[in-house]
């Protein structure tokens, strides 16, 4: 009878919890603790009924049964107090870090509250410690009235102001499943959360991770009020004030609907929580290129050329809208003429448009990707910074004739030139975490390592409930390679962006089923795009071992494409460097979609950058977890050409909480 009323959350498990101690767990360790410290109690509990009243009543075992108690507290202690110190520590700073952003809403009003009933239950608890601490020269009667206190049916006892926790956060009353439970404070906490990325960004965690959190930091407390009321209990009966048999059982069923409660709310919380998890760029003036984010560079750039470069017969007869697709002939004049004074372009010109008859160009340094720093027209009106002066000597151009007849302007293209100053190579190989040694997928960044972009993954071992060995986790080490050296092949070990194959996939790929994490990642080209697939593995919740990992893995994709018209095309025009942009990047795509790398604004930075950028910042959960998903998207700001970055799903709890009980 005593194991049916209220291990409820050993039922959840189902199994018998091992305990771990010493590595730092996170996620569901909250459970594993409840259990042990529940069975702890009961054990306890054996060892007092064993014992006959009289002989308890008597007195001369008094002392020694109270040590005995107080070393089932000690053990308990230690396992409350070792979860606490590793979990609990992490929400603190979280809620600390979040307070600006509830800085003048009533959430922070009710987040006060709860953290000042938090504080007295702990206050309680802490002297408890000490006692057992000082057991030795420990009048009974101290213990006696602590314990009276705790189990008092007054306004300002322990059960009152677990009541008045639990209220906080849950709610007052029990729970029915088709309650509303959208106002009680760990809805609106997460809703606050959900509703701004600057939550995530800056908690570093998804939302359903973030709801659990709360949960977890709720429970402990609970559990250590509970704990010390069952302790009390024990004392109070042992010490034979009386059996308490009914006091118990209200007690006991009172703790059991709260956690009803709170798990029912849980459930229902987590069940519509996103798992989403991506990087927020960092503060405005923190871009940090090689840091924060990489270039494609000179894929098609901004470049000027005169007409009679551009064909075959030096002539002019043309306008410069006239070239598509052309390449640079030389140079007609390369004494006095802009061509002789300019680094070619080595490739083919595209999109020629005439922009004026004279120009005064200032050339970027010979060390970047940038051919030119602005070009100014002769009407004052300009292509890219009007500002600061020009770093190196400006040069002038103007059209001229040529047999009085012909008229031989300069014209604007974009210019394809691969080559050492191109960086557009995106790695096709496979990265898996090494399944073998039971590690899994726990991060992903974007790396440009010998100009080849890379999705670096971090691992770490995967240990049972959900949880991650930390100590384990590491970035897996990039397989890289140099794409000139004689056996790495294009479209085979990378690809090579180009004017028609420069298309990158924005999709999302999650397993549907909830025993499966991801172990992989790579890149497959599907009608000249870039298309992410991710590797997913089935593992066992409750040992935490990878099932047959060589043989049950699988690969997943999208295998939408624009040619059967169910991918969508995003289009950038006219954007200026994401770097720029004053406000945060938003995520602006959604799966299903593609976008091509095109180059920068004409206007605002005479076309000489190629976009989006990459974003390159570690997109990893903390505290770690199982990814059951994992995707890339573009964030920007319109008018801007923002990033394409990596994210990932976060392995999805609420499973786990709605598995049948026992
Ligand atoms: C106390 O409980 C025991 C068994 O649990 C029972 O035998 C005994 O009669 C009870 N005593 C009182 C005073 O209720
Ligand atoms: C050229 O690059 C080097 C190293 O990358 C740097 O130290 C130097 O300042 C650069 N020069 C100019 C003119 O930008
Ligand atoms: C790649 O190899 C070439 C020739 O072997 C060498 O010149 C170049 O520096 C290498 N590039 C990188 C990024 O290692
Ligand atoms: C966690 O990792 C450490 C270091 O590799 C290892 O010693 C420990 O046994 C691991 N813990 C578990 C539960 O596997
Ligand atoms: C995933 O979902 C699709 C349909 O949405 C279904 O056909 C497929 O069987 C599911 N796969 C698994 C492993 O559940
Ligand atoms: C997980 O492993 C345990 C222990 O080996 C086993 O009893 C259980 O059936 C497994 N669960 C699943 C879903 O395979
Ligand atoms: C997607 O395409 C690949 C390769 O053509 C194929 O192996 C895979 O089965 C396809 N997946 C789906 C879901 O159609």
């Amino acid at each position: 009878m005593r194991f049916t009323v209220w291990i409820y959350l050993f039922a959840i498990c189902g199994l018998t919890p091992p305990l771990l101690g010493g590595v730092v767990q996170e996620t569901m360790d909250i459970m594993q603790t409840i259990n042990h410290v529940t069975k702890t109690i009961l054990k306890a509990w054996d060892m007092i009924e064993d014992v006959p009243l009289a002989e308890i009543t008597a007195g001369s075992l008094i002392y020694s049964r109270q040590n005995q108690l107080l070393d089932k507290m000690s053990e308990v202690n230690a396992n409350i107090l070792e979860l606490e110190e590793q979990q609990v520590r992490n929400m603190d700073l979280t809620i600390k870090a979040l307070r600006d952003v509830w800085e003048k809403t009533e959430l922070l009003y009710r987040i006060s509250r709860l953290n000042d009933l938090t504080t007295l239950i702990n206050l309680r608890y802490n002297q408890l410690s000490d006692f057992e601490q000082h057991r030795d020269t420990l009048e009974p009667i101290t213990l006696l009235k602590f314990t009276q206190w705790n189990v008092d049916p007054s306004p300002n006892s322990l059960s009152t102001q677990l009541e008045q926790l639990h209220a906080s956060l849950y709610g007052s009353g029990p729970f029915a499943a088709e309650q509303d439970y959208s106002q009680t404070l760990i809805a609106r906490l997460t809703e606050s959360f959900q509703a701004s990325p600057e939550h995530m960004c800056v908690a570093k965690q998804s939302a359903q991770q973030f709801a659990f959190k709360v949960f977890a930091k709720t429970a402990l407390t609970e559990l250590k009020a509970y704990f010390m009321m069952e302790f009390s209990w024990m004392v109070q009966r042992q010490m034979g004030r009386g059996n308490f048999t009914q006091e118990l059982l209200l007690m006991r069923q009172n703790h059991r609907k709260r956690q009803d409660a709170a798990l029912e709310i849980l459930r229902q919380l987590m069940g519509k929580t996103g798992r989403r998890y991506w990087r927020c760029d960092p503060a405005k003036d923190r871009h940090v290129e090689g840091e924060t984010f990489a270039r494609v560079t000179r894929l098609l750039q901004g470049y000027v050329e005169n007409e009679i470069n551009l064909n075959s017969d030096q002539s002019c007869w043309n306008s410069c809208d006239d070239y598509h697709d052309t390449l640079s002939n030389g140079c007609y004049q390369p004494e006095e003429d802009l061509c002789g004074q300019q680094p070619p372009c080595n490739g083919r010109l595209y999109n020629c448009a005439f922009i004026d008859s004279a120009l005064t160009i200032c050339p970027a340094s010979e060390n970047g990707t940038r051919r030119y720093e602005y070009i100014h027209y002769g009407d004052g009106t300009s292509l890219g910074g009007k500002s600061a002066g020009c770093k190196s000597k400006e040069k002038e151009a103007a059209s001229w004739s040529r047999w009085v007849v012909m008229r031989c302007h300069y014209c604007f293209c974009l210019c394809d030139e691969p080559g050492p100053k191109s960086d557009r190579y995106f790695n096709l190989r496979a990265s898996m975490s090494d399944f073998m040694r039971n590690r899994i997928v726990t991060g992903v960044r974007f790396v440009k390592s010998r100009r080849v972009f890379h999705l670096q993954l971090q691992q770490a071992q995967l240990v049972p409930w959900g949880a991650i060995n930390t100590s384990t986790l590491e970035w897996l080490p990039l397989d890289d390679y140099n794409v000139s050296d004689a056996d790495i092949r294009n479209d085979y070990d990378y690809h090579t962006l180009g004017p028609d194959s420069r298309s990158l996939d924005l999709d999302e790929i999650v397993a549907n089923a909830t025993d499966q994490v991801v172990t992989g990642v790579r890149f497959r080209i599907i009608n000249k795009h870039l298309n992410l697939e991710v590797r997913f593995t089935p593992f066992n919740f409750s040992t935490g071992l990878l099932v047959e990992p060589q043989t049950m893995s699988f690969w997943l994709g999208n295998n939408n494409s624009h040619v059967d018209g169910k991918r969508q095309k995003l289009v950038l025009k006219e954007a200026d460097l994401p770097t720029a942009s004053e406000m945060p990047s938003l995520p602006l795509s959604q799966t299903n979609q593609y976008m091509d790398f095109v180059s920068s604004s004409r206007q605002k930075d005479v076309a000489q950058n190629t976009l989006p950028f990459i974003d390159i910042q570690e997109v990893v959960p903390h505290p770690a977890v199982p990814l059951s998903g994992l995707g890339i998207f573009h964030k920007g700001r319109s008018g801007y050409g923002g990033f394409f970055a990596p994210k990932v799903v976060t392995y999805d709890l609420a499973k786990h909480l709605t598995e049948p009980r026992k």
